[in-house]
C-alpha cells in the first residue's frame, strides 16, 4: 500500500502505525511478531540505566456497561536491563524484522543531561532508527525526578533534549505529557533543545475508579496479607483520552507546523487514526488497542485507511495531515456566525423520543412528536446540538433560520 508511506523526521515509514512504548513492545519476541504482521514501526518499552519493578495488579478499566472505554496503569518502565536491550534484543529485532520496520528507542533518565547523552549513544550504537525521550510518565517516575517531573518543566525539557542530541545523530523525538495546562511552551523548549519531532500524548494522570465493596481504588495492588489491598494514581489511556490527545496534538501542530508529530492516545481504527492525521500528526502510535485486541488490528487499520483515502481521493497521507487545523478558530469568531436550528428527517426518525426528553430537560423544550416524527419548533430551538447527540438514527441536521 504505497499511498500509506510517509516521511517522518527523515525516516521513511511504510505505513504510519507504530506500537507505542508499552507492554506490547516489552521484548524482542513481541516486537518481531508485530513487525511481521505489518506494523510500520515500534517504540520499545522505555529503558533506563536501572530496570524497575512493578506492582501487581497494575491495570484498571473504565467501562460503560460491558464496553471498555479507557484503561489506567501504574506500570513503570522496562524490567529488562539496558544491556539486554542493546546487546541482545535490539540486534535480534534488526535481524528478524522486515528491513523497512522502524525501531525507536524510548529512554528515560533524571534531569542531568549526561544520562540522556549516554543512553542516546548506547541506543544509537545498538542500531535503532530514532530516539524517543520519555519525559512524560505520570506515575512512579516523578517521585524519582523523572518522567512527567521533567516534562512539566520547560527548562528541564530543553536541557535533557540537548543532552540526548549530544549522544546521537539520529532523529530525537520528545514524548510530551498531557498533565500540563499548556503544552506549547513545553514543546517549544523541546524544539529549542534540538528536538527533531514531538510525540503526544503520554497517559493522563487519574484515579480510574473505586471498588465500592472494599473502598479500594483500582487498580488493586495485593500485599502478602490478603486484606492488604492498596492503589495509587496512574496513567489513563485508550479511547477515553482521545479528545485530550487531539487537543494537544492540534495545538502543537499549529504552533510548530514544521515539526513532525507522532500522535498518541486512543487510536484504535482507521477513523481515530485519520482524526489524528487531520489534527496534524504524521505518524500514529497505538498501545491500548493493541493490548485489548492484539497486533492483528494493523491489517484492518491499514486497509481501512487506504479505502478511506480511495473513497475521498487522497493519494498521499501528507494530503490529510493537518487538514482539520484551518477549521479550528477562536470561540469569539464562532459566536458571530449566523444561528442555526435543528430539523429532523421524517424518513430517518423512529419517534423514540430521546430528543424530546433531552430537549425538555437539558435544552429548550423545542421538540414534540407529531405524526410519528420528532418535530422541532424553530421559535424555541436554540441550535445547541443536544438532540443530534442523543439521536441514534442520525435524523437531525441543522439549517439556517433566515
Ligand atoms: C501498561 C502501560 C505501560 C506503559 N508504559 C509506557 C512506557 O514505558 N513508556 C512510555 O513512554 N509510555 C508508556 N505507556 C503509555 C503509552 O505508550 C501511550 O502513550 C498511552 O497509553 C496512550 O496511548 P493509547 O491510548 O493508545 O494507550 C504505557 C501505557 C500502558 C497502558
Amino acid at each position: 500500500m504505497k499511498q500509506l508511506e510517509i516521511d517522518f523526521a527523515g525516516i521513511r515509514f511504510k505505513n504510519p502505525f507504530l506500537l507505542s512504548s508499552a507492554p506490547p513492545t516489552m521484548d524482542a519476541r513481541h516486537i518481531v511478531r508485530a513487525a511481521k504482521l505489518g506494523w510500520g514501526g515500534a517504540v520499545i518499552k522505555t529503558v533506563a540505566e536501572t530496570p524497575t519493578v512493578d506492582p501487581r495488579t497494575r491495570l484498571g478499566a473504565l467501562r460503560k456497561g460491558p464496553d471498555l472505554i479507557g484503561m489506567n496503569n501504574i506500570e513503570l518502565i522496562s524490567r529488562a536491563s539496558l544491556e539486554t536491550w542493546t546487546d541482545d534484543w535490539l540486534p535480534k529485532i534488526k535481524k528478524e524484522a522486515p528491513e523497512d520496520f522502524v525501531i525507536v528507542a524510548s529512554i528515560m533518565s533524571d534531569p542531568a543531561p549526561e544520562g540522556w547523552t549516554s543512553l542516546a549513544k548506547k541506543m544509537t550504537n545498538a542500531g535503532v532508527d530514532a530516539i524517543e525521550l520519555n519525559v512524560s510518565c505520570p506515575h512512579g517516575s516523578p517521585e524519582r525526578h523523572m518522567g512527567a517531573a521533567i516534562g512539566q518543566n520547560a527548562d528541564l525539557v530543553e536541557t535533557v533534549t540537548r543532552g540526548a542530541k549530544k549522544g546521537t545523530n539520529l532523529p530525537v523525538m520528545v514524548k510530551l505529557t498531557p498533565n500540563v495546562t499548556d503544552m506549547v511552551p513545553i514543546a517549544e523548549a523541546a524544539v529549542n533543545g534540538g528536538a527533531d519531532a514531538l510525540a503526544a500524548i503520554n497517559t493522563v494522570e487519574s484515579l480510574v475508579g473505586i471498588d465500592v465493596e472494599t473502598a479500594t481504588p483500582h487498580p488493586i495492588a495485593y500485599g502478602a496479607d490478603p486484606k492488604e489491598q492498596l492503589s495509587t494514581y496512574g496513567g489513563f489511556c485508550g479511547p477515553a483520552i482521545r479528545p485530550i490527545g487531539l487537543r494537544f496534538v492540534s495545538q502543537i501542530a499549529r504552533a510548530f507546523p514544521k515539526i513532525p508529530i507522532s500522535g498518541i492516545g486512543g487510536i484504535e481504527d482507521w477513523r481515530s487514526a485519520t482524526e489524528y492525521l487531520m489534527a496534524g500528526a504524521k505518524t500514529l502510535q497505538v498501545c491500548t488497542a493493541a493490548m485489548w485486541y492484539g497486533f492483528g488490528i494493523i491489517k484492518g487499520m491499514t486497509s481501512d485507511l487506504s479505502s478511506f483515502m480511495d473513497r475521498k481521493g487522497y493519494s498521499t497521507l501528507e494530503e490529510i495531515v493537518g487538514k482539520a487545523l484551518p477549521k479550528i478558530i477562536t470561540w469569539e469568531a464562532l459566536s458571530k456566525l449566523s444561528p442555526v436550528v435543528a430539523e429532523v428527517s421524517s424518513d430517518l426518525c423512529t419517534a423514540c423520543k430521546k430528543c424530546v426528553v433531552a430537549c425538555a430537560d437539558g435544552g429548550y423544550v423545542a421538540i414534540q412528536i407529531r405524526d410519528g416524527t420528532a418535530t422541532v419548533n424553530p421559535e424555541k430551538c436554540d441550535g445547541c446540538g443536544l438532540c443530534a447527540i442523543v439521536c441514534d438514527d442520525n435524523a437531525v441536521q441543522f439549517v439556517h433560520t433566515s
